[in-house]
């Protein structure tokens, strides 16, 4: 084992090379433009595997490929004997959008301290390459990993996971598996390493109203016909009320409700509401009336509005009624409720609450449900034991208002709970301009994968 740390150490230098050759493809699931690089972020990735020694291939699937790749088995008679872990993340990324707010190009990576800059580094390649870069390090320098590994790397996670759940059903002998790790969540802070035990699920949606049949002369028109961008927002006001619970009748019906000692633990957390405020920039916080922001973040529901689009975006004025008005939504879910169900409700109420001025159009988009898991398993406390021994100090309990789609599809198809080890920092800038991964969680999350497998496989 102490080769494996050796090992770790004296090639970190060479491995953040490596983060800077990865971040470098622009690989945006959600633009069609990008398909091309999708599939060669998805070719490096299979070469990278390759080269550290796994036995790797590339899975073609309805949109971008998946990489599985497999620590070299032993004899095949002790395969089911030997515990059998998948490691899964993703390599797309979510839109760099506005280029203008990066001080430098989201796909040209910058260091500036011990930050590496650029759209993925944090979200998620740089926590995936950490534990390739663990398992390189065990293969490398002849060390036996004590169990098998299999890393399923894939490149749709930023637009709800639309290909995995099949191809899950069509691996499933292959993938079965002890537990999932995954390292594509956060950790408070670098004193804090974290293990999370629960995420928000979602449910996507867009509404357009229709207008005009084209953008009318608002002096000439204007009056005498609804506005579809006024009518839009009148509409989404009454989506959430000023105690901040979302306006929909029943959205509240299946949530469960927090218990005592949960929120008692929630209040150990470290958190202090002004700092938080300063960080967001923000004049005053708002939530949930009657929890806390921790509450407020993870374990409660939320809706969102995303995106807002309608008329006249450019410079000057140019005086119209725009022909249609659109929102991009997002719902975020906790347990028990159900992405079909909350589309279902929201698309009930929208429908009440339209004006027959304007015609309405709803498309709902991905979903995922709620995941919680016990923080106490055997298999939780493993993990709890690598995070210390990689980062030197206690880790902490976390529920995360974020959603991955496919841990619970992972459940249901695979029957294995995901170990969720975030190497995220708070103000690593996921989904943000000047998105950025700290080199030492890196580091350190490259030790965390080198004892977890130790850890893991003594149970
Ligand atoms: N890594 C995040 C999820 C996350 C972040 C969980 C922080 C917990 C804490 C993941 O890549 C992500 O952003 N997922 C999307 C999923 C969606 C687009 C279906 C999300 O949560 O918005
Ligand atoms: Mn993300």
């Amino acid at each position: 084992m102490q080769a494996v740390l050796d090992y770790l150490n004296h090639h970190q230098s060479r491995f953040v090379d490596e983060l800077r050759e990865y971040v470098r493809f622009p690989s945006v699931s959600a633009q069609p433009q990008h398909k091309q690089d999708l599939q060669a972020c998805g070719e490096w990735v299979l070469n990278h595997c390759q080269g550290i020694g796994l036995d790797a291939r590339l899975c073609p699937t309805e949109g971008s490929p998946v990489v599985v790749a497999k620590t070299p088995r032993q004899s095949p008679s002790l395969d089911s004997v030997r515990p059998h872990f998948v490691v899964y993340g993703h390599y797309d990324v979510q839109p760099p959008e506005p280029f203008e707010l990066w001080k430098s190009p989201p796909f040209e990576p910058r260091i500036e301290g011990r930050s590496l800059f650029a759209r993925g580094s944090s979200d998620n390649k740089g926590q995936n390459l950490a534990h390739l870069k663990a398992v390189e390090a065990y293969l490398k320098t002849g060390t036996p990993l004590p169990c098998d590994i299999t890393f399923v790397i894939e490149g749709e996670e930023e637009v709800g996971s639309r290909s995995l759940a099949s191809f899950l059903k069509k691996h499933r002998a292959e993938l079965s598996c002890d537990a999932i790790v995954i390292s594509d969540t956060g950790m408070p802070s670098p004193k804090h390493p974290a293990l999370t035990y629960a995420l928000r699920g979602i449910a996507a949606f867009e509404i357009t109203l229709h207008g005009p049949a084209r953008d009318l002369h608002s002096g000439i028109f204007g009056g005498t016909v609804d506005n579809p961008a006024m009518a839009l927002c009148q509409l989404l006001s009454k989506l959430r009320d000023k105690s901040g619970r979302v306006a929909i009748p029943g959205f509240y019906d299946d949530v469960e409700p927090l218990s005592a000692y949960e929120r008692k633990q929630f209040a150990r957390l470290p958190f202090n509401a002004r700092d938080y405020r300063k960080f967001l920039g923000v004049p005053k916080l708002f939530g949930e009336r009657g929890f806390t922001p921790i509450e407020q973040r993870s374990a409660r529901p939320t809706l969102e509005i995303n995106g807002l689009t309608s008329g006249y975006q450019g410079e000057g004025s140019r005086t119209m009624v725009p022909a249609w008005a659109r929102a991009k939504i997002t719902m975020r879910l906790v347990p028990n409720q159900k992405p079909a169900r909350a589309i279902q409700l929201a698309r009930q109420r929208l429908k009440q609450l339209c004006p027959p001025s304007v015609r309405l159009e709803i498309k709902s988009g991905h979903g995922a449900e709620p995941y919680l898991v016990s923080p106490t398993s055997p298999q939780a406390q493993a993990a709890l034991r690598a995070l210390k021994a990689a980062f030197g100090c206690e880790p902490v309990l976390l529920r995360e208002g974020g959603s991955i789609p496919i841990v619970n599809h992972f459940q249901r198809i695979l029957r294995a709970d995901s170990l969720l080890l975030g190497l995220a920092l708070p103000d690593d800038n996921a989904h943000s301009p000047n998105e950025k991964f700290d080199l030492d969680c890196f580091a350190k999350g490259q030790l965390m994968g080198a004892h977890l497998w130790q850890e893991l496989s003594r149970l």
